[in-house]
């Protein structure tokens, strides 16, 4: 087993490019099935939630080819066939896969999804989103079996505006018959890229952006292509290590307004920010200051994803400050952890309350999902002295190399370490 060795005190300079944004690729690479022509797809990050989702489709029978950053799909053979357990554990696409494997043939099984352990994350809502568009569902070993009865399109009408459960209505409407309209919709920028993705590939989606989407279902999907847009949490995550380093940074490829709430919330600590069409440039202050409350909410509001992280640039910040996580009821680790560094945190859920120090120390800390990971190694960078960080295959899941990006950033002294197995007695 490794883990990473993080040198304190390092302060991120430089420019990157931001890598393909895993939550749209992940989706996209689900909407393939729902095509029976190739599709290529560009700017697609290497991360091993992409390579879980592709050897989906593999076991779907879709031929993929991947070369670099694109990736190449045709599902013309494809086939439904069941999705194991050890394939679905990773992350949360094999009830995605479901959804276009009843749309498509009209018949799929899965084992439940996997994926982070930040909350009980249940399915009440995509079942809901099946059942509504004629699926019958039945429980199968540890999953979920569905057999499409009939193929009318419907209109739906979300108690909450559930990221996967709007992009499994995407999915069902596409290719149902006649009108359908998701009403309550996620209105995240990687639902939109969805809905792009797929009018690209020949779907008749509308009101993308809005919280109603109204789908004219078509007989046929046809093959297309796509560029994966930048990751906007991977975005976050590096302009926070440079906030928490007194540091400056340059990113490209980012549209600011996908990220405005967090960028809001930077530039309340006091960076200075200067936003470009696809570009952000963040200065730090010396001192982050801190007197504000924000609360995780659906997107447009301050993304969940992103709560680790401010709490680490909180920690360092000058004052008092409060955040509420309201989308997930057990993302607190990171938090929780954070203490270890010194970090003065108290968490009553469903608040996590920071008040911050001058300093921070290395500590011997655990990742346990994979943006608190990304949060307790940025925020070791602020601290005095060395880290010793556990849960790097979590960081795998969504970022390509964050040691190669923030070597980039100027933050060069990070090294893996083989752990030794410890022997009692
Ligand atoms: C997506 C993102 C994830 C992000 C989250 C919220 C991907 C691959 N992942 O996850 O990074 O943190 O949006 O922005 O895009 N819920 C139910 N029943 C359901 C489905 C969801 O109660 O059937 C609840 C969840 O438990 C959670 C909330 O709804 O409390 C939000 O979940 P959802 O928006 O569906 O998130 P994901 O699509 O899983």
């Amino acid at each position: 087993m490794e883990r990473l060795v993080i040198q304190g005190q390092q302060r991120v300079a430089g420019e990157l490019t931001v890598q393909g944004s895993k939550n749209l690729t992940l989706p996209i690479l689900c909407a393939c099935l729902l095509i029976p022509e190739p599709v290529v797809l560009t700017h697609c990050p290497r991360i091993s939630d992409v390579e879980e989702t592709l050897e989906m489709l593999r076991k779907l029978g879709v031929y993929v080819q991947q070369e670099g950053h694109t990736i190449l799909c045709d599902a013309s053979q494809a086939s439904p066939s069941g999705l194991s357990r050890e394939m679905t554990q990773g992350n949360r696409m094999s009830i995605l896969m479901l959804g276009a494997m009843v749309s498509r043939f009209g018949y799929g099984r899965i084992a439940y999804p996997g994926g982070c352990r930040i909350g009980k994350r249940p399915v009440d809502l995509h079942e809901m989103v099946l059942e509504s568009f004629g699926t019958e569902l039945e429980d199968a070993d540890d999953g979920l079996e569905g057999t499409r009865k009939q193929k009318n399109g419907c209109r739906i009408s979300l108690p909450f505006p559930s990221v996967g459960a709007t992009e499994n209505a995407l999915l069902c409407a596409c290719l149902s018959e006649g009108e359908s309209e998701i009403v309550g919709a996620a209105r995240e920028p990687e639902i939109t890229g969805l809905c792009r993705f797929l009018n690209g590939a020949g779907a008749q989606i509308r009101g993308l952006g809005t919280s109603r989407l109204q789908i004219g279902g078509v007989k046929r999907l046809h093959g297309t292509g796509y560029e994966i847009e930048a990751d906007r949490i991977v975005a976050g995550t590096y302009l926070t290590a440079a906030a928490v380093t007194g540091g400056e940074c340059q990113l490209w490829g980012v549209r600011p307004q996908q990220l405005s709430s967090y960028l809001d919330f930077l530039a309340r600590l006091g960076c200075g920010l200067h936003l470009q069409e696809q570009g952000v440039r963040l200065t730090a202050p010396l001192r982050l200051t801190s007197r504000l409350r924000v609360k995780t909410e659906p997107y447009p509001g301050f993304p969940t994803d992103l709560q680790p992280m401010a709490v680490g640039a909180l920690s360092v910040a000058e004052g008092e400050a409060e955040l509420e996580e309201s989308i997930f009821e057990r993302r607190f680790d990171a938090a929780e952890e954070m203490r270890r560094f010194g970090a003065r945190v108290q968490i009553a859920p469903p608040c996590i309350s920071v008040r911050g120090v001058r300093r921070l120390h290395g500590a011997d800390v655990t990742g346990r999902d994979l943006r608190g990971t990304a949060a307790l190694l940025i925020t070791a960078l602020a601290a005095e002295g060395e880290t010793r960080l556990e849960g790097e295959r979590y960081l795998k899941r969504g970022y390509e190399d964050m040691l190669r990006d923030l070597a980039q950033l100027g933050c060069g002294e990070i090294r893996k370490e083989a752990k030794e197995w410890q022997s009692y007695g």
